[in-house]
């Protein structure tokens, strides 16, 4: 060999190193990404668990008591003043009213049937509520699951979540199936609508506008788990697919 081509051997062996050295840090860049986003999440969540305790057992309990009071204050009236008594009813229906939409709330922003009893238990609940509100039907195939831990059974019951919220408004849809499953490592959530369809390219770009935030912040937050989210609209429906590596099965390390 040549002096010279000893040096663009040597020049090409360093470019090799440089290069591979540039890969590495950014794949523990990309992986510390990650693992703050996760962090941040995991911190919403808490702070939603927070809220949701707070104002079932803070303004729950006052209007309960509330409630009960002007119930006592009604029957010691009793008959006596009946020109009162439809403000009475009225009062009593708003407290009614009021106790059940702070329930409501309370349960959306963080359900704790999702810490006490887990994901498919969540997942029924979710489809109950927002079916006997919008009159549309949902069934959740969620069986069989195995053991996840907490913060994929969020991930994915957030997930539907908003899946379910879009088929609700948007899809005019009377029909819709979440699944989840677990597959070859992978654990994988399909919401499935027999709406219409849309031009999921458009609803794409007008997310990455920031004209919307449901589609860009499912997509976001499946990116920190590892994984990926698809989307499909036809005349067969609209199905949203996401697929998550488990922790330990797909050889991935927890964080
Ligand atoms: N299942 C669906 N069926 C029909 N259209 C849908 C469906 N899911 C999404 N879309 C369309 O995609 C658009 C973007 O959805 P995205 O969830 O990002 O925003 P959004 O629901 O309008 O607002 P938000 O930021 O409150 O979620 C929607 O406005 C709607 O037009
Ligand atoms: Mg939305």
């Amino acid at each position: 060999m040549t002096g010279k081509t000893e040096d663009l051997s040597a020049t090409l062996a360093n470019l090799r190193g440089d290069y591979r050295a540039l890969v590495q840090r950014l794949e523990a860049n990309e992986r510390e990404f990650q693992r703050l986003g996760r962090a941040v999440f995991r911190v919403e969540e808490e702070e939603r668990r927070r809220l949701a305790r707070e104002l079932h057992d803070g303004l729950g309990q006052n209007l309960t008591a509330l409630k009960h009071r002007l119930a006592l204050l009604a029957s010691q009236l009793g008959d006596s003043r009946p020109d009162l008594q439809p403000d009475i009813d009225a009062s009593l229906a708003l407290c009614s009213q009021g106790l059940a939409d702070t329930r409501e709330l309370s349960r959306l922003l963080r359900p704790q049937v999702l810490d006490d009893l887990g994901l498919e238990a969540a997942l029924d609940w979710l489809a109950r509520t927002l079916g006997t509100s919008g009159g549309l039907a949902i069934e959740i195939r969620a069986d069989g699951l195995p053991a996840l831990e907490p913060d994929l059974q969020t991930l994915v019951f957030r997930l539907a979540q908003e899946a379910l919220a879009n088929v609700t408004r948007h899809a005019g849809a009377s029909q819709a199936i979440v699944s989840v499953r677990v597959h070859a490592g992978m654990l994988r959530l399909t919401v499935w609508d027999d709406g219409p369809g849309f031009d999921v390219v458009a609803a794409m770009e007008k997310s990455r506008r920031g004209e919307s935030t449901g589609l860009g912040g499912m997509k976001d937050r499946v990116a920190l788990y590892g994984g990926h989210l698809h989307l499909e609209s036809g005349d067969d429906g609209t199905r949203l697919a996401a697929a998550v590596p488990i922790p330990g099965e797909s050889g991935i390390l927890p964080p």
